[in-house]
């Protein structure tokens, strides 16, 4: 057991740098960060858009404020509330994923700094770390859970099967052709070289990330094609070098060259907008515990995210908790009685690897199963029947995955990195499909023909509050 005063769960976030930074600044010694995979490993790493600041005399905090709230439909909370504060949070437990020994670790102050959760559909952009693991877990340690509903896909990321030349093995996160190449004059066009976005919208290619995300799903649907094209070789070859040289040479790897052909590409899943509700200094309704970043649900992306808000978000709020924290460390005390041991084995000894392995595979093959149904019944455009039916396929094949489990004699026991994610998986699909179900509108990036208009009445966060479960 490891007492520190203050902890951070995360995967290196630009929000858990400058938090650690601050508190480093303020001589707060005892701080303990953990991270799943590589230090280096986060969506933050993967940010090509960088951070939305207004720099320019030209522009102003207002037009900055004014597009936020237009690209969030509306839905952003213009000051953010919270409910008051209801059941402390002492730590975490943790798994050391080279030794599987469970660690207790106890705290004043826990950070969640762990990103969102792209991996419940199976493209996305997001790196393999995204498997929505600070969401659940605080949902299970009965943080109030906000905005599930609003998955923002990206609508062009590269799709490898229209490239001449296929990567060896399937990438394990879809690789982004950020929307600047749009900006810059690309044309998207169907496999006819039809240019369709003006049928969509007057913007055409300018439109909004969630409408052309929802234009080119049409096309691929009504045309039974699997990728549209992204033109931008019409524009100078040394500009389009200059502006996009890791596009450029990441194609060019696989026989394509932008400056000359056209960009296949397809939407993917690439940013949670809801997730732990938070308040203006990343507090939660669970004492102790405080969000940045992706994880958490602020209020400032609303119903859809407007292009590199995410970066600024989780800076602006990771710099607001660090008082907070400190304040809230100063004035609590360690709760020791937490300490008692973990109540579940680790990965017992007397499991051969044969049944391990046996799990391992048939874990790998339940996150596929879960991840296709996402993106078949609760992709870009959704529907009642249609979300009704994945509350029933993910309730079974969660059963059957825990039945596995049980009968593999791993009952109670979630330690074990996939097995962890897997459930963290469950627990944020389930939160996806409850919020989708309980908007009775379309806005911003929840789009239902059930419901198709935004309502006014309806201009309202999705709250989902703690179920009693008492684990973490
Ligand atoms: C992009 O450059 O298209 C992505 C940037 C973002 O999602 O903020």
């Amino acid at each position: 057991m490891i007492p520190p005063s203050i902890l951070i769960l995360s995967l290196l976030e630009v929000e858990l740098l400058d938090f650690a930074m601050l508190l480093k600044l303020q001589n707060m010694e005892t701080v303990a960060v953990i991270t799943k995979a590589e230090p280096h490993e986060s969506n933050t790493n993967y940010a090509q858009g960088g951070v939305s600041a207004v720099l320019c005399p030209l522009d102003s905090v207002e037009s900055h404020m004014q597009d936020t709230i237009v690209a969030g439909a509306y839905l952003c909370d213009e000051e953010t509330v919270r409910d008051g504060p209801d059941t402390v949070c002492h730590g975490v437990d943790t798994m050391n994923t080279e030794t599987q020994e469970v660690i207790r670790f106890i705290s004043k102050v826990t950070l969640l700094a762990s990103g969102g959760a792209g991996h419940i559909y199976p493209s996305t952009t997001n790196p393999p770390v995204a498997t929505g693991d600070g969401i659940a877990m605080a949902h299970r340690a009965q943080a109030v859970v906000s905005n599930m509903e609003f998955v923002q896909f990206h609508p062009t990321a590269l799709a490898d099967e229209g490239l001449p030349v296929k990567p060896n093995k399937a990438r394990e996160n879809a690789f982004l052709i950020t929307e600047a190449v749009r900006g810059d004059g690309g044309i998207l066009y169907n496999l006819s070289m039809e240019r369709f976005m003006p049928m969509y919208d007057e913007r055409a290619e300018l439109a909004p990330r969630d409408v052309v995300a929802r234009s080119i799903d049409d096309q691929l649907k009504k045309r039974n094609e699997k990728y549209v094209l992204l033109d931008i070789s019409h524009r100078p070859r040394e500009k389009i070098l200059s502006h996009f040289p890791n596009i450029a040479t990441e194609c060019l790897q696989y026989g394509l060259d932008i400056t000359h052909q056209p960009i296949p590409v397809v939407p993917a899943a690439h940013y949670m907008c809801g997730g732990v509700r938070a308040g203006l200094q990343g507090e939660t309704n669970v004492r102790g515990l405080y969000v940045a970043g992706e994880v958490a649900c602020t209020g400032l992306h609303g119903a859809n995210r407007l292009a590199s808000n995410s970066l600024l978000e989780a800076l602006v709020f990771a710099r607001r908790a660090v008082q907070p924290s400190i304040d809230h460390m100063k004035c609590s005390r360690l709760d020791l009685s937490a300490s008692s041991c973990w109540a579940r084995p680790v990965v017992p000894n007397s499991l051969g690897s044969d049944v391990i392995d046996n799990i391992l595979k048939t874990t790998v093959k339940v996150r596929k199963e879960l991840q296709s149904i996402m993106w078949k019944y609760v992709g870009i455009v959704r529907s009642t029947t249609r979300l009704e039916t994945a509350v029933g396929k993910i309730s079974e094949l969660e059963s059957q995955w825990e039945k596995h489990l049980f009968e593999q004699g791993w009952e109670q026991t979630m330690v074990g990195l996939e097995a962890g994610e897997m459930r963290n998986l469950f627990c944020c699909a389930k939160l996806v499909v409850s919020s989708a179900l309980a908007r009775h509108e379309s806005r911003g990036l929840h789009y239902t023909i059930d419901f198709p208009h935004v309502e006014e009445s309806k201009r309202l966060p999705t709250i989902i509050f703690p179920s009693p479960i008492n684990s973490t």
